[in-house]
């Protein structure tokens, strides 16, 4: 099919069905040029949480599609790709954090939102990269047991130093730990005055080379508001699609080249045009279940 064509397809379908798109930053160019909303998990659960259409078209990964179907149970929720899932988010199940929990009873549990729904049921809170050290910051307790992710735990300990941060050992992003020092110490000699800017799901390695910490909305801001010109991209490829559009006066280097995760980039606009016209691949959680993940999802939203 024509690509302008898929284009106006999926427009028509799109008021037809009063959908809205929500992409998150690392989807394909093309996915992002057609979306309503595209940026980090935290700012799709808010909009998610928002939207008054009725059908949502979430392109990104499983967990997110669960988490805006959590939030607004009475919409239509499609993940248009549906074999799009996170391995991060899946690394950890139910019994194994309530094996968890029974070790440190006296914790609070914070998890990541790239998890399951069942493992945001039996969590305190749910956090995302960009909000993580507010969520930790807000509980009144002095253990935090923090899945799946052990990066982004590691980070938040340095940041929050007056409590005991407990990882679930081993969580991690497999595109980001793809990054390697090597990588690091190349492209810092090709590029010596670039600001290098990462996401907190790298290691602390990478992390501690890097100029800037922060999500996928946080990096495309801090490149955007800063005087210097070029900038080295420790994260997923999709976020230089908006960076080069932003600043096309400035050069944006990835760290690497492997930085590309799979399952972002299973949606295509085909994918997303066969979602609408035949209302594919829908969420559906119980509601038992989505009532107990709601609490964590809408307990960080206060937040902020
Ligand atoms: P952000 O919330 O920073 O967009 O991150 C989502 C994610 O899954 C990173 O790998």
């Amino acid at each position: 099919m024509d690509k302008t064509f898929l284009i106006n397809e999926i427009n028509r379908l799109k008021k037809e069905k009063n959908a809205c798109i929500l992409a998150h930053n690392y989807q394909l160019p093309e996915v992002q040029d057609i979306a309503d909303i595209v940026g980090d998990s935290f700012a799709l659960s808010r909009a998610a949480a928002k939207m008054d259409n009725e059908v949502i078209v979430f392109c990104g990964v499983k967990f997110m599609a669960e988490s805006a179907k959590i939030l607004s149970p009475n919409k239509r929720v499609l993940l248009p790709s549906k074999y799009a899932g996170c391995p991060l988010a899946e690394c950890i199940d139910e019994e194994q954090l309530m094996e968890e929990k029974e070790k440190h009873p006296e914790a609070a549990v914070v998890c990541y939102i790239n998890s399951s729904t069942e493992v945001k049921a039996i969590s305190d809170i749910c956090c995302t990269s960009s909000n993580a050290v507010k969520v930790i910051e807000s509980i009144d307790k002095d253990e935090i047991l923090f899945v799946p992710d052990e990066n982004l735990a590691s980070y938040v300990a340095e940041k929050v130093t007056d409590k005991k941060i407990i990882p679930w050992s081993g969580g991690h992003c497999i595109t980001h730990a793809r990054i390697t020092i090597e990588d690091v110490k190349k492209i810092k000699e090709e590029h010596p005055g670039a600001e290098m800017l990462v996401h907190p799901e790298v290691s602390k390695e990478i992390r501690d080379s890097a100029e800037f910490v922060g999500s996928t909305s946080q990096i495309i801001d801090y490149a955007k508001k800063s005087p210097n010109k070029e900038f080295i991209i420790g994260t997923e490829i999709g976020v230089l699609h908006k960076m080069k559009n932003d600043n096309p006066e400035k050069k944006f280097y990835l760290l690497s080249p492997r930085l590309v995760c799979q399952n972002m980039k299973m949606t295509t606009l085909k994918d997303v045009h066969n979602s609408l016209l035949n209302m594919e691949h829908e969420i559906f959680i119980p509601e038992s279940m989505r009532i107990k993940a709601l609490g964590s999802l809408e307990k960080m939203l206060r937040i902020e």
